[in-house]
This record gives C-alpha cells, sequence and structure tokens, in this order.
C-alpha cells in the first residue's frame, strides 16, 4: 500500500487543533499566537504621540524597574544612567490603564487586539475585551528582557511603538521533556519542533499570545531606542467566569 492511502485513514474530529503536515505525518497541541501589523492610516500620528508620552512617564516616575540584568535582580532606581544603558519599565510604579493621559492609546490597543483575535474568536468571547493593567518599556542599544511570563491572565500582549530588530523569542513550557531524550550526538528518533521560535520586532507590530507562554527579547541592537507597550488583556466574559468563582460559589460550600 502507498503513503497515499494511507491519507484519509484516521481522522480527529478536533480538526482545528491539528496541523496536516505531510500525508502521514501531523503536529498537534499547538499554541496559538496572533502577529499583525498596524496598517492604519493613524497608526503613526498616535505613535508618535504614545513614544512622547512614553518618555514623559518614565522621567515622571522617581524610581523605575530596570530591565536587561537588573529585571533579573528586580532592581527598581531612580539611577538616570543605569536606566539609560540597562533599560527602564514603567511596570512596577504604575497601572497606565488607570492614567488618563494613557487613555486614547488604551483605547486604541484595545481595539486593535480586538480585530486580531476576532478573525477566529468568537465574539461573544470578546465581549467587554479591555485592557487590564499596562506599561511602558524603553530599551536602548543591547538592552533587553529575561525570560517571563504574565501571571494571573489568559491573554497579553505587546505593541511596539518604535522597533527596529532585537527579536521577541517564545519558549515552549514542555521544552525540557521535548528536549530530554536526545541519544548519542544529538539524533533524535521521534521528530519534535523547535522549542524556541522568534518573531521580528518591527515598528507598529503587535502580538497576542496566551499569558502562559515563557519568553524574552534579545538585544536591542539598533541605536534608536525600542519602546514597547506591553499589556494584559480581561474581558466580560472572564470575569464573569472570576466573579462567579468568587463571589456566588467561591468552593467553600457554607
Ligand atoms: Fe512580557
Amino acid at each position: 500500500m502507498s503513503q497515499e492511502q494511507y491519507k484519509e485513514a484516521i481522522k480527529s474530529t478536533r480538526r482545528f487543533d491539528e496541523i496536516q503536515v505531510t500525508p502521514l505525518r501531523r503536529q498537534i497541541f499547538s499554541t496559538p499566537i496572533f502577529c499583525a501589523k498596524d496598517l492604519r492610516e493613524e497608526g503613526e500620528e498616535t505613535r508618535k504621540k504614545a513614544i512622547d508620552l512614553a518618555y514623559k512617564t518614565i522621567q515622571g516616575q522617581t524610581e523605575s524597574g530596570l530591565v536587561s540584568e537588573g529585571w533579573t535582580d528586580a532592581t527598581i532606581t531612580g539611577d538616570k544612567k543605569k536606566q539609560n544603558t540597562m533599560g527602564v519599565t514603567s511596570f512596577f510604579g504604575q497601572n497606565l490603564c488607570n492614567e488618563k493621559e494613557w487613555k486614547f492609546f488604551n483605547d486604541y490597543i484595545a481595539e486593535l487586539s480586538y480585530e486580531v483575535l476576532a478573525e477566529t474568536i468568537d465574539p461573544y468571547l470578546l465581549e467587554g475585551l479591555s485592557l487590564a493593567n499596562s506599561w511602558v518599556t524603553i530599551y536602548p542599544n543591547g538592552a533587553y528582557v529575561p525570560e517571563h511570563i504574565h501571571s494571573m491572565f489568559e491573554v497579553s500582549g505587546v505593541y511596539y511603538l518604535q522597533a527596529d530588530g532585537g527579536d521577541i523569542s517564545f519558549k515552549d513550557p514542555y521544552w525540557v521533556g521535548k528536549t530530554m531524550n536526545i541519544w548519542g550526538q544529538g539524533e533524535k528518533i521521534f521528530p519534535h519542533g523547535s522549542v524556541t521560535m522568534d518573531y521580528e520586532a518591527i515598528t507598529g507590530g503587535i502580538m497576542l499570545f496566551p499569558s502562559w507562554l515563557p519568553h524574552r527579547t534579545k538585544p536591542n541592537p539598533s541605536d534608536k531606542d525600542r519602546i514597547i507597550y506591553s499589556f494584559n488583556l480581561c474581558t466580560s466574559s472572564a470575569l464573569r467566569r472570576l466573579c462567579q468563582l468568587n463571589f456566588e460559589d467561591d468552593g467553600m460550600n457554607r
């Protein structure tokens, strides 16, 4: 029997979660992420406004968190020299969702995220989509963020206000299991895909990903600051689920 004859033999009832690579080989348990480039007419003007505000926000903080190795060491400092070499984030000082002057941009990102997700996600699940928290980070030449996840949320994202290289790199959380069975000189009997996936950082790029997915960025290779707006999303449906758990049935059966 030729390989071609096996092709239709076994079908999954969950076709959306399966990628058929060849007639016999399929990839299962993949991780969805959403990548898009903001081509809106008002994009450039909006980014310009947000970039000015990003510098103003950082300058307005007496102390800010550092990125690069400063992130690993959880350094929060007012030392401008360190901020200008290692990179700096507003994350530890403010939730920009609560800042009036950032409202125009939070609305812009929520709308953009909705459009990207709505391509494949049912609208009723996206009802009330909004930003739960957000922060801005400025990476000078050589600065990066070490690997991390966004705890407590379901969907997270990043929007590149200004970027010229320095990929974002996602890592399969099951990398240990997938790479432990390497026999001999790196030979593998059973094939698996890469355990890291890199995407280029470009101005106007938006990436949405599951909050549990580990990611890091590579050092900014450019002399121009890389400026990013990061956020965690929330929906009415997620809030309903949380409220039911927290208020209607707290699991204690009292
Ligand atoms: Fe992140």
